[in-house]
């Protein structure tokens, strides 16, 4: 394991009613330390009404590469279940997608195979919210256009998704999303996220 575990509750940002909070889980699609999508995520999960928001880190659910011959011999490990259970428990899913050579990061890949081996939906049956982010102009929208393809097709819900360009520039730690256009267009998705919950 590479990383320091950085699983953190963020606190709620409003509450209204103990009984109808929501509960979110939101990790960055990415094994960075520092990753921009971690970031991302945190930030659209703070700005859900309501809601008690569990922010992941990829690097406490690193596994043995996924393989058929493994899962047969050993079985599934421990990982996996725990990372199942988390999304099972979820009322709402946020993911920010890094994008690694046109395609999912190998630690979110990772663990998307070897999820993908339990029976039943897993995160094809909850509202789910998909974003990416990177430090240039197309935003890691390839990344994000195979996540919704993928997602999207399995779900019943309208998966929205939203991509953020250039994050050195149009993100602060402080303030979020910088650009006024493209943070109504963050809003607009958000909304509809919401309204799935
Ligand atoms: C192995 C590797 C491959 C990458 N491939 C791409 C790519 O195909 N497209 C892209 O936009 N950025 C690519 N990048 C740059 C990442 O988008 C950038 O590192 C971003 O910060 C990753 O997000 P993260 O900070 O959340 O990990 C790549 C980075 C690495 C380390």
């Amino acid at each position: 394991m590479l990383g320091t575990p950085q699983s953190e509750v963020l606190k709620p940002n409003r509450i209204c009613n103990l009984q109808t909070m929501k509960k979110i889980i939101a990790f960055g699609a990415s094994s960075s330390i520092h990753s921009i999508n971690k970031k991302l995520a945190t930030y659209a999960a703070s700005c859900v009404p309501n809601a008690q928001a569990t922010i992941l880190d990829l690097n406490d659910y690193e596994m043995p590469i996924f393989s058929v011959d493994r899962q047969n011999k050993d079985g599934f490990p421990q990982l996996a279940h725990d990372f199942k259970d988390l999304l099972m428990s979820a009322d709402g899913i946020i993911i920010s997608f890094a994008e690694h050579n046109s395609s999912y990061s190998a630690a979110f890949k990772n663990i998307f195979d070897w999820i993908s081996r339990f029976q039943g939906n897993l995160w094809y049956s909850k509202p789910m919210l998909l974003l990416a982010t990177n430090d240039g102009d197309r935003g890691a929208k390839t990344v994000l256009e195979q996540a919704h393809n993928r997602i999207a097709r399995k779900n019943p819900y309208d998966i929205p998704h939203f991509s953020l360009p250039n994050f050195p520039k149009t993100f602060d730690d402080n303030k979020g999303i910088l650009d006024s256009k493209l943070e109504s267009q963050f809003q607009n998705a958000l909304a509809v996220f919401v309204g799935q919950l």
